[in-house]
């Protein structure tokens, strides 16, 4: 059975973070829209160009681009054994879409809560790498290295990440995607996580979920037969 897995929530709920850590722990590919448009826009290609200065407005890029994208990655063979889709789907015409090329039975649901005024001070901190795109988390002080630990590149402020592009993206979380928490929320294997604790807490908990919902679907599978 593969393990698909969406990881939901807000800007700065930790999705990125911990949706490499479980791609990693478990050797599913990472698949996460914002990174693949940012590498999109650093390239100067023709989806980056379009999808520039709505990302700069903390906007959604049209869902037509953005189920492409993904219908696209998600025929390659490396998501034969699951994979963990961060910041997709976005919309509930995303959510649709995706249950139309994934079977929405081996959907792993995990929606990542985080409080508002958290959400702004995470992402106020954050300083991500001007060159490989690296999270840093907070080196913001001058006693902060200014360069990336990976690479070496210098860490800049994530150009939606200045308070009024902050504010701008929440409120497009609460309009557009928001309401596919209730989209998701009957299905079995969706599960809510706290994302308020520190990184290690919010993975165990995810971990936790994610056992659960797959004994969930265990079980499904074992009455099907
Ligand atoms: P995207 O890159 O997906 O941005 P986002 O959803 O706004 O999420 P972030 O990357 O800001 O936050 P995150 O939840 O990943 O948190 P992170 O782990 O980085 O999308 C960017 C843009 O692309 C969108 O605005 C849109 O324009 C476009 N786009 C992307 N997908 C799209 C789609 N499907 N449809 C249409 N448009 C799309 O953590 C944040 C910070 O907090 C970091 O500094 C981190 O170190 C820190 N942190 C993480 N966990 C913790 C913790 N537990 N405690 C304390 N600090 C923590």
């Amino acid at each position: 059975m593969p393990l698909n897995v969406i990881m939901m929530g807000p800007p700065g709920a930790g999705k990125g973070t911990q949706a490499e850590r479980f791609a990693a722990a478990h050797g599913l590919p990472k698949i996460s829209t914002g990174d693949i448009l940012r590498e999109a826009v650093q390239g100067g290609t023709e989806l980056g160009r379009a999808a520039k200065g709505i990302m700069d407005a903390g906007g959604l890029v049209s869902d037509d681009i953005i189920i492409g994208v993904v219908r696209e990655r998600l025929q390659r063979p490396d998501v034969d054994g699951g994979f963990v889709l961060d910041g997709f789907p976005r919309t509930v015409a995303q959510a649709v879409a995706l249950d139309e090329i994934v079977s929405p039975r081996d959907l792993i649901v995990l929606d990542i809560v985080v409080p508002d005024e958290e959400l702004v001070r995470r992402l106020g901190m954050r300083r991500v790498c001007g060159r490989c795109g690296a999270i840093s988390a907070g080196a913001v002080a001058a006693s902060e290295p200014a360069t990336c630990e990976r690479c070496g590149g210098a860490l800049v402020l994530r150009s939606d990440d200045s308070e009024e592009v902050v504010r701008q993206r929440l409120s497009v979380y609460g309009r557009d995607t928001k309401p596919l928490v209730e989209h998701y929320r009957s299905r079995p294997t969706f599960r809510s996580v706290d994302g308020n604790q520190p990184p290690d807490g919010v993975a165990r908990a995810l971990q936790a979920a994610v056992d659960s919902a797959v004994s969930v679907l265990s079980m499904a599978s074992e009455r099907a037969r």
